[in-house]
């Protein structure tokens, strides 16, 4: 069976449906809004050391398990670690798979909603109270909003259904780069835009004093989140790499590209936020309410939100693709089910998700779990538990049960492309990568806290 595995049919296709799984939602609408609400460029300069020292090594680790096992999610770990308990690392990373989706896939919906409107109705004229109104008379509708979602979910299950080469890898060819070339126009609008150099700042200008434990935790998971790892789905899409596709060089291409629209959206946003007076802590809204503000007081208003969503939504699409995979290859290999059957399975349970999350900004609004609805409760659990913690198991898994030679001769096919630094990688992820995540958990708990009282 392993031998009839499908794989993507070329490098641009691996990297660009690679990318395009990394790159979506996380980048443009919660990077920002996440920058926003943890004070701008410290949160950065902490982000970018996540994104470096655990980001990147995880991510060469889940390409190592994949491209290893050729192996779904919880797979891979069976063929790793035969009767062991150590395939729970793969059931966390599809459950988690199914409760992003739950969420995200609404978001996704919006931007189907959006850009339906900056098509049909004018921005001129329209103040910020218009733009908010219309977006809390929208979100917290049920028919509306759940059409939406309906949608992307049709979208993302007819692409997945069509399989590796067809559906996931032909679309990322056509959508990755059309990604960065709208990003990249609407980029230089925001930039030209007085006072940009205000955002630039708020970007790029720390102020130390506004980091704290929750600052760091908010980080780390943002940096799980946006570069696709901690739940399986690296591991899934490379098991359908080929033997020679260098892992080194494609986990660092996408670790970077990744970051770049990430730093490309705030610079994009930034800008702009401030340009017009809008506060940046505005929260998961800011691109939604915000931004259609600020393309209104544009020339051209209209087209520029109608690219801003389209934008969005391509973002959105190539990553959904990726994390409804996670599921669909499970059910697909392990339950020995059509592939056309696996993908339908995952859709109709994620739409149980998606309708909670979409009710939670309006009828069921007040109905909080700990304090969060279930949409915040989805996001919360996931970016911030799930996918650190999966990470730090993957690192515990691979670092202590696996044969050292095994994983070079993978990261290095077999010894045909150099690894300088390999013992400091698997120091890194050995040692390194599972405490820093652990002391970021324990920090988080206030334990630290809890022992100075003693002192
Ligand atoms: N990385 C994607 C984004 O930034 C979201 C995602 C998370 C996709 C986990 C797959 C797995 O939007």
């Amino acid at each position: 069976m392993n031998q009839q595995r499908t794989t993507f049919g070329s490098r641009l296709g691996i990297i660009l449906a690679t990318v395009g799984s990394a790159v979506g939602l996380g980048n443009i609408w919660r990077f920002p809004h996440t920058v926003g609400t943890n004070g701008g460029a410290a949160f950065l300069l902490v982000y970018a050391v996540c994104v470096l020292l655990l980001g990147f090594p995880v991510m060469m680790t889940e390409f190592f398990i994949g491209r290893h096992a050729k192996k779904n999610a919880a797979g891979a770990f069976k063929v790793l670690a035969p009767g062991t308990k150590w395939s729970i690392i793969g059931y966390n990373g599809i459950l988690a798979a199914f409760l992003i989706l739950g969420f995200y896939f609404v978001i996704a919906g919006w931007t189907l909603e959006y850009i339906f409107t900056s098509v049909t109705t004018s921005l001129d004229g329209k103040t910020v109270t218009d733009f908010e109104k219309e977006f809390t008379l929208f979100s917290s509708g049920i028919v509306r909003p759940l059409i939406c979602t309906f949608l992307f979910i049709c979208i993302t299950h007819y692409i997945v259904s069509s399989g590796v080469k067809n559906g996931i890898e032909r679309a990322s060819k056509i959508l990755m780069p059309m990604l960065f070339l709208i990003m990249t126009i609407l980029c230089i609008r925001s930039l030209t835009l007085s006072g940009a150099s205000e955002g630039l700042k708020f970007l790029f200008q720390p102020d130390f004093g506004k980091i704290n434990s929750s600052t760091v935790l908010s980080a780390m998971g943002q940096a799980f989140f946006s570069l696709s790892i901690g739940m399986g789905c690296m591991i899934t899409y490379s098991s359908y790499f080929g033997s020679k596709t260098n892992i080194q060089k494609t986990a660092l291409q996408v670790t970077l590209l990744d970051s770049l629209v990430s730093v490309l959206s705030g610079m994009m946003i930034f800008p702009a936020v401030f340009h017009f007076g809008i506060e940046p802590t505005a929260g998961p809204e800011l691109v939604f309410i915000t931004l259609p503000n600020i393309f209104g007081q544009l020339s051209f208003g209209n087209v520029w939100a109608c690219i801003f969503f389209i934008l969005l939504a391509v973002a959105a699409l190539t990553s959904t693709i990726s994390l409804h995979e996670v599921g669909t290859a499970y059910i697909h290999e392990e339950y020995h089910v059509s592939r056309k059957r696996a993908t339908l399975y995952v859709s109709l349970g994620v739409s149980v998700f998606c309708i909670l999350s979409s009710l939670s900004f309006g009828v069921l609004k007040e109905a909080t779990i700990f304090g969060l609805t279930f949409f915040n409760l989805l996001d919360f659990l996931t970016a911030k538990i799930m996918l650190p913690g999966g990470g730090m198991l993957i690192c515990i898994f691979v670092g202590n049960r696996v044969d050292k030679k095994i994983i070079k001769a993978e990261l290095t096919n077999i010894g045909s492309v150099p690894f300088y630094f390999f013992r400091a990688y698997y120091f890194f992820i050995k040692y390194i990568a599972p405490i820093a995540i652990g002391v970021i958990f324990l920090n988080e708990l206030g334990l630290f806290k809890w022992i100075q009282t003693f002192f």
